[in-house]
């Protein structure tokens, strides 16, 4: 494949302190080995590690972003994070539109696209999360469903260089199952195709795969034509769990 794939660890709402630096400075040390790696690797920690993590994550080609950003750039937003104070802590990612904010704080595509504007205004990276419920993939309707959420949610100014797609089936999240690799293949050519005439070098856009990705499975995934690395979330809490998915990058 071309493009250069990204694995990416999705910590959610996990780490204190202590523990989350052991396990980044393990994933550190398994990196600098490798160096110069063939992949790029992104730890998104919860805010409040962000900069601790970039700090101990400093030229190691583990890159480290936020988790959501807010669309404004400073104002009365109580609990909110704007894109450009992760940008300021060390952050050059942030992922937007995760179907957990999607579903806990009702964000819509409308927000979600504003959100990946800022984070692209700050210079981080967006990457910009998309999948269907169970119950749109019981009706058949995933295709339809993801061109939407793409087409509504990509920022304007995307650009393979700024942007990320990360297709994550609602249902494959935490729970152990995955679509067969034909029905994953199948959303991310349609992806593919959807992003033609949006963004810029839509061809070279990097268009990641999450939902129950661990060591067993990561490496028939990542060898989908159109899947360009992963989003992982419960393997990348633990540097033994996520190495072996950074590997089939490597
Ligand atoms: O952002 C990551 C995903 O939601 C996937 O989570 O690997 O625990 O299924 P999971």
């Amino acid at each position: 494949k071309s493009v250069t794939p990204l694995i990416a660890g999705n910590w959610k709402m996990n780490g204190l302190a202590r523990e989350s630096a052991a396990e980044l400075t393990a994933l550190v040390e398994r990196m600098k080995a490798v160096a110069p790696a063939a992949c790029d690797v992104l730890i998104c920690p919860p805010a409040t590690l962000v900069r601790e993590m970039a700090t101990l994550a400093e030229g190691s080609g583990v890159a480290i972003g936020g988790q959501d950003c807010h669309a404004n750039e400073s104002g009365a937003h109580t609990g909110d994070i704007s894109a450009e104070m992760l940008k300021d802590a060390g952050a050059t990612y942030c992922l937007v539109g995760h179907s957990e904010r999607r579903t806990d704080h009702g964000e819509s595509n409308d927000t979600v696209k504003a959100k990946a504007e800022a984070a692209l205004r700050a210079g981080l990276i967006a990457v910009v999360c998309v999948g269907e419920t169970l119950d749109e993939r019981e009706q058949g309707r995933t295709l339809d469903v993801i061109a939407e959420q793409v087409t509504h949610s990509l920022p304007s100014g995307a650009t393979a260089a700024n942007t990320v797609v990360a297709y994550e089936p609602v249902w494959a999240i935490g729970t152990g199952k995955t679509p067969t690799p034909a029905d994953v293949a199948e959303v991310h050519a349609h992806i593919r195709s959807t992003l033609a005439g949006k963004a810029d070098a839509s061809d070279a856009m990097r268009i990641l795969y999450g939902g129950s990705v661990k060591g067993s499975n990561a490496a028939e995934l990542m060898a989908l034509e159109n899947v360009n690395g992963g989003l992982v979330g419960g393997a990348s809490l633990k540097a033994a769990d996520f190495w072996p998915i950074v590997e089939t990058g490597l």
